[in-house]
């Protein structure tokens, strides 16, 4: 190996002398030494492009998308491809041009025609992952020869999260890309229907919403072609230059070795043993980043080319470790299409695996060798190599290769059997043989973008033998049920020499449930679910060889073809929706469906954010010091260490808070800083200032706190038992006399039973943040915040330095979504900011990473109710006795309230004579709980959607007549004593019912079920009331101040904020059409307590109304010194009723907030687990509905709201319970195949994967559970 030594010596020698480059943007960069340890998002928002936003830094919601370009030397191409900023390293795109959203369209010098028709068709509300959807868009514009189908455009999107739209906006803008139905978006755009209705200026599609005026973008005019003369090219210098090998050093000692020859990295990793070998970093970024784990030599092997080699062979593929996993797909892809059919078997496993993997971004540098060498025990792609008879090929520092059978290469959680001074040089996949069969399998909470459940990759080998077919050999693997991929070693040796029959299959899966065994607090929990999934992983994989061998052996035994159902693949239907409703303009701007003020600079990424402003100079960065423990007192905080740490500036405590350490919105009981006592992990114990935002973390990271550890309570049942409740909080609402009632013996049957709600986090995309500054030397303090309510800032921040409110100013330009998460619990974030920068004079930025964001600032509360209901034979509801109880967390904050909102709302739209509605605020050793879209109302809605459902299934009769037969009318009287006007209940009810057709949806449910054993439909539609507005009355006012200028332009300021709903777009509507002049002389420049005092927060779906009278009556004012008018419902809004349904969506089937409690062992106790985009999980875009068609009432102005205005953030939320009935009725033929269909069920949301399949049960299932079981959940 002395030859070998040598060259690498030889290329080191090299990389002294190189001058590392990047292309920004068309701009060339030198990249300095000493940023080994940045990633390009950093790198990037330091140069001030900070159009590309830090959402996650996991990969995780493609916020921080980008567009990077390489000369690809193998095949002489240029390509193009969407990454993540915040896990590339930055030097690992040297020498490759990276085009940011700054890079793609301008306002100054024109938009691209994607960031054109984004903002055209109102996808971009709050704007915060408008630049990284826009930047997959491009990748895939740029990097398709053709026009991308529909199917790509969404599969390209599956890495972007938005939490604001609902997607639809976003998939109509991007479709026209596609080029798929070119007259819908072009012929028909300027012509007026033959019905009346035009064309939808949102969608492109007919509907009723103009008269013609508006016309959507047509493909014409978004076509690239125009723009392409404009478009940034590939750096010529980048393709003349030849690479080098690099060796540039980061933070802390890290060295940075970029290897071009197989030699030279053999050489370096005989000199650092310990060194990482990094292609993509997604692996290693998130364990530097999320772990904190430290690597001081990274050695990045992407460009080797000897690891990025393919050669296709008579026996199969040899594929290169660094190889792309979207390089691979491409690969199978082409040999699926050129090698004879039964040698791709296990190809085509992997491509439909591959379609599972992460997102596009992820995909676009994760390697193969990344995913191999990391072991993890999920990996979606181990159980296949294992199960594909996959060879590792691997080398160690000498030169010598071994290879080692897929299947025996991993020993232990993410240990392998390779030694360090190894490394894996290539795998080795052997063509499938005739009658040889592989299948992929993958359960993930989420269907696109989310790591397994459990998965498993299995084959068959069969020989014929006279009229049967015998297992000759056989490959049964799982992830997701043990630290290691497992491999089934007792069923394969079971499996094999067997013929293959029904009678095989039973036998196997007696011999799998004790093969695979799954301890009862394995990590992951889900244990039951993992259970049956092994089992029916394996039944599917049974059937589908069964159904693959039907022409090689017709006469086998066969399975009903409505078993065909367990193995048909998923298929996505292209999304189709309509929007319809009616408009009238007023003035020269109300009703006019205007495109959101801000959307073209959202999409040019020149819209800032509180993380984007400049900071002042000499700004410090803080991290907060959090408690770990629930509940615990404080013995002790050292800041030894902290002090050392590079860049501290200081640390605050408790005691160095100038004035009051008590805070609270409602009533004081939170300190700013604990001081002896710790009543939640993530609860503020001080904050550490340094120069810059990690050396602050790491400086945090380094005080040590000695805790004395108290009994904590860690659920609504826990604090019910130990009467742990908020103070004062017991509610009580009655009507009637639900006792006398009870006994009175009108009710023909009672029932009782118990609803149970876990929580939602926000997820707002741009997580929680403010800088803060002082002015004259320190008279005055400033801050900017991300935050529905500047207002609480100012109040806070003063109260803690105790200064006047008249000295403390808050501003806010935007925030990057809220949805009442930064209603009251930003404002102790800006509060622990302002005292290091108040106390050193110095401004101060604190921006929570996203895991502490999600970790410390409160959920959706969950609930739980206890329902006692009586009624007659008939199903009429006379009596309805509700316990209910939420969880506040460990200070009040708006819990109150929420609990009264949920009590108010728990008759949803039921006339019931007899009403008694008990409720409390559960203390728990967790952080606060807070607002969140809906407010508690939902919850009471779910309670009694639940027992309504219930007695429908009691008297045997549909929901629907149920509900019927007790909708409240005209003149009804609520349990809070409200007279209800104007109830448009039983109209809206008739027209949705005619307008979906829902009793052939009905019909067609049950046929398709009747049909198909393994997959099963649901339907289910549901109404709902809502009261908007505060309940407080005081907060229901409102304050603007309005500006004319001597050139007819008009500044508005009003005390709402911007967050993505278009209020400012809809306030300036009013003041344009009130002053009758143009929109566009109208300006909104941001929220600022200096300008308008006192104002309410941005909440309860009522700031257009609020704003906009209050603009309105200032405007009328100068008018009568120098017409009344108000905002009506603009094409933005049907962004957001779509995208509150889908957090909705969201509440009731997918999102799961798990703590460490007692149905969750395995986790600290605590602490939360889902606290990241990694594993709590949003819709994405291919979770909405396939068709989703919203329609508003009309004929029916709203009287009461400000000139007809609808208040649409909070209301649609509900709507979206709808999903979980539908999922319910589909359980409920599930469960009627096992002869429980008459049988009432509970379920409790979210209705996850997990809770639908133990919902169903079945052979698979019931080794494991009785019908009644109840997968565990954090309440
Ligand atoms: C958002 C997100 C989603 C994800 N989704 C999935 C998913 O759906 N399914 C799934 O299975 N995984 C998933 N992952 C995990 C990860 O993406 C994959 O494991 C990926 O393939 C790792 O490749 P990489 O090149 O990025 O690895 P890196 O982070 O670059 O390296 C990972 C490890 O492999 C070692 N290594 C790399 N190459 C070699 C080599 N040639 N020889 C020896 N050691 C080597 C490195 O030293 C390091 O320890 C996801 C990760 C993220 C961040
Ligand atoms: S910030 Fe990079 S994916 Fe979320
Ligand atoms: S517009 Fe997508 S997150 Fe707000």
């Amino acid at each position: 190996m002395g030859s070998l030594k040598k060259e690498g010596e030889m290329e080191q020698m090299r990389d002294e002398f190189m001058e590392a480059i990047l292309y920004v943007n068309g701009v060339r960069r030198v990249l300095p030494d000493g940023l080994a340890h940045m990633t390009l998002l950093e790198y990037l928002r330091d140069l001030g492009l900070t159009g590309t936003k830090l959402g996650c830094g996991e990969g995780g919601c493609g916020a921080c998308t980008v567009m990077v370009s390489n000369y690809d030397r193998t095949s002489n191409k240029c390509v193009h491809y969407a990454v993540n900023a915040c896990l590339a390293p930055l030097y690992s795109v040297e020498g490759m041009h990276v085009i940011s959203i700054e890079g793609i369209g301008h306002r100054k010098h024109g938009l691209h025609p994607l960031q054109e028709s984004l903002a055209s068709s109102h996808g971009s509300q709050c704007g915060f992952c408008t630049p990284g959807f826009i930047m997959s868009m491009y990748a895939l514009l740029r990097s398709n020869k053709n026009s991308p189908s529909e199917e790509e455009i969404e599969e390209s999107l599956a890495g972007n999260l938005c939490r604001c739209t609902g997607y639809r906006p976003i998939i109509d803008a991007f479709r026209v890309f596609a080029k798929t139905d070119d007259a819908l978006y072009s012929g028909l755009s300027s012509l007026s229907l033959q019905d009346g209705s035009s064309i939808c200026p949102s969608t492109g599609k007919p509907c009723s919403c103009g008269d013609g005026r508006f016309q959507p973008l047509s493909y014409s005019e978004t076509d690239g072609a125009k723009y392409t003369e404009k478009e940034l090219i590939f750096p010529p210098e980048l393709l003349l230059r030849e690479l080098a090998p690099l060796k540039l050093r980061g933070d802390g000692g890290m060295i940075w070795y970029r290897p071009l020859r197989l030699q030279y990295l053999l050489h370096l990793k005989a000199k650092h043993p310990e060194a990482k070998l990094v292609v993509g970093n997604t692996e290693v970024g998130i364990e530097m980043r999320m772990k904190r784990l430290q690597y001081q030599v990274l050695i990045y092997v992407g460009q080797v080319p000897e690891l990025n080699t393919v050669n296709v062979n008579d026996n199969g593929i040899e594929i290169g470790s660094a190889l792309r996993l979207s390089e691979l797909l491409r690969l199978f892809r082409k040999v699926v299409k050129e090698r004879p059919a039964h040698e791709t078997s296990a190809c085509k496993a992997f491509i439909e695996q591959l379609k599972w993997f992460a997102g596009t971004q992820i995909r676009n540098v994760a390697s193969i060798g990344g995913n191999i060498c990391t072991a993890s025990p999920i990996s979606d792609l181990n159980p296949l190599w294992m199960a594909s008879r996959a060879e590792f090929k691997i080398i160690n520092c000498n030169g010598d290769v071994r290879s080692v059978p897929a299947k025996d290469f991993f020993n232990g959680y993410r240990e392998v059997d390779m030694e360090s001074n190894e490394i894996l040089l290539s795998v080795f996949l052997p063509w499938t043989r005739p009658l040889e069969y592989v299948k992929e399998f993958k359960q993930a909470h989420r269907r696109e973008d989310d790591i397994a459940i459990v998965n498993g990759g299995m084959r068959v080998f069969l020989e014929e033998r006279g009229e049967e077919l015998f297992v000759s050999d056989a490959s049964v693997a799982f992830g997701g049920v043990a630290a290691v991929t497992l491999r089934a070693r007792k069923t394969e040796e079971f499996l094999i020499g067997k013929s293959w029959s029904k009678s095989l299959l039973q036998d196997a899966l007696k011999v799998i449930q004790s093969d695979v065994i799954i301890d009862e607090d394995a990590p992951g929990g889900m244990v039951e679910f993992r259970k049956s999934l092994v089992l029916s992983f394996f039944f599917k994989f049974f059937l589908w060889v069964s159904h693959r061998i039907r022409d090689v052996k017709p006469a086998l035994e066969t399975f009903p073809p409505s078993y065909m159902s367990a193995v048909k693949s998923f298929s996505r239907p292209c999304r189709a929706g309509r929007q319809d409703y009616e408009t009238v303009m007023q003035g020269t701007a109300v009703g006019l469906p205007a495109v959101h003020l801000s959307a073209r600079m959202q999409v040019t990424g020149e819209a800032e954010y509180t993380d984007d402003t400049p900071v002042p100079p000499n700004t410090l960065h803080a991290a907060l010091v959090l408690s770990k423990m629930p509940h615990a007192r404080i013995i002790s905080i050292d800041d030894s260490e902290s002090k050392s740490s590079p860049g501290f500036a200081g640390l605050f405590l408790a005691n160095d808070v100038p004035a009051d350490n008590k805070i609270g919105p409602v009533v004081a009981d939170e300190e700013l800083f604990a001081t002896d006592v710790v009543t939640c992990v993530g609860q503020v114990i001080g904050v550490v200032v340094a120069d810059t935002h990690e050396n602050a973390k790491a400086a945090a990271g380094k005080v040590e706190v000695e805790y004395e550890e108290l009994p904590a309570i860690l659920s609504i049942r826990e604090a019910i038992v130990a009467k742990s409740f908020h103070p004062n909080t017991e509610k009580m609402l009655r009507k009637g006399d639900v006792e006398l009632c009870f006994q009175s013996g009108q009710c023909d049957r009672m029932i009782e039973g118990e609803v149970q709600m876990g929580s939602q986090e926000h997820f707002y995309m741009e997580p929680h943040g403010s800088l803060v500054w002082t002015t004259d030397g320190g008279n005055e303090v400033h801050m900017i915040s991300s935050t529905q309510d500047p207002q609480k800032h100012q109040q806070y921040v003063s109260h803690v330095l105790g200064l006047p409110m008249s000295k403390v100013v808050c501003k806010t330009k935007r925030i990057g979504g809220g949805f009442g998460g930064k209603e009251t619990r930003s404002a102790f974030i800006a509060a622990a900011a302002s005292v290091p920068s108040y106390l050193l004079n110095r401004p101060v930025k604190l921006i929570l990473d996203r895991d502490v964001d999600m970790m410390i600032s409160g959920h959706r509360h969950s609930f739980v109710g206890k329902y006692k209901v009586g009624f007659t034979n008939d199903g009429k509801v006379l009596a309805y006795d509700l316990e209910i109880y939420n969880n506040g967390g460990n200070s009040l904050d708006l819990s109150q309230a929420v609990l009264e909102i949920a009590m108010f709302n728990s008759d949803n739209v039921y006339d019931i004579p007899h009403v008694r509605i008990r409720g409390n605020v559960c203390f728990t050793n967790y952080p606060s709980n807070t607002a969140f879209r809906g407010f508690g109302g939902p919850q009471g809605m779910l309670i009694i959607e639940n027992w309504i459902q219930r007695i429908a299934a009691e008297l045997d009769r549909s929901t629907e007549e149920i509900r019927e037969m007790n909708f409240q009318v005209e003149g009804s009287i609520t349990h809070y004593s409200q007279c209800l006007q104007h109830c448009t209940l039983h109209q809206l009810w008739k027209e949705l019912k005619l307008s979906c057709n829902f009793l052939k949806a009905r019909r067609d449910v049950d046929e398709f079920n009747s049909h198909n054993r393994w997959k099963k439909r649901g339907v289910a539609m549901v109404p709902t009331k809502f009261g908007v507005s505060f309940t407080k009355t005081f907060m229901n006012q409102a304050g603007a101040l309005v500006h004319v200028y001597t050139d007819g332009t008009v500044l508005v300021t009003h005390g709402g904020v911007e967050m993505g709903q278009g209020l400012h777009t809809k306030v300036a509507q009013v003041a344009a059409s009130a002053f009758n002049i143009p929109l566009s002389s109208v300006f909104v420049s941001e929220t600022s307590t200096d300008k308008v005092p006192n104002a309410s927060p941005t909440a309860a779906s009522m700031s257009s109304d609020m704003y906009g009278a209050a603009v309105l009556n200032a405007c009328e004012q100068i008018k009568a010194r120098m017409e009344p008018v108000a905002s009506k419902l603009s094409c933005n809004s049907f962004a957001e009723i779509e995208g509150a349904f889908v957090q909705g969506l969201g509440w009731v089937a997918l999102e799961e907030v798990k703590w460490g409690d007692a149905a969750h062992r395995w986790i600290k106790p605590g602490n939360l687990l889902t606290c990241g985009p990694g594993n709590f999980k949003i819709p994405s875009i291919n979770d909405i509905p396939f068709n989703f068609n919203v329609s508003l009432l009309k004929g029916n102005p709203n009287s009461k709201g400000i000139h007809s205005s609808k208040a649409v953030g909070e209301p649609p939320f509900f709507l979206a319970s709808s999903v979980f009935f539908a999922i319910k009725d589909a359980i409920k033929a599930a469960r009627a195949e096992m002869g429980l269909g008459s049988e009432w069920f509970s379920l409790d949301t979210p209705a996850t994967p997990e809770r639908i399949r133990m919902a169903c049960f079945d052979e698979f299932t019931c080794p494991f559970v009785s019908s009644d079981f109840f997968p565990k959940l954090s309440v």
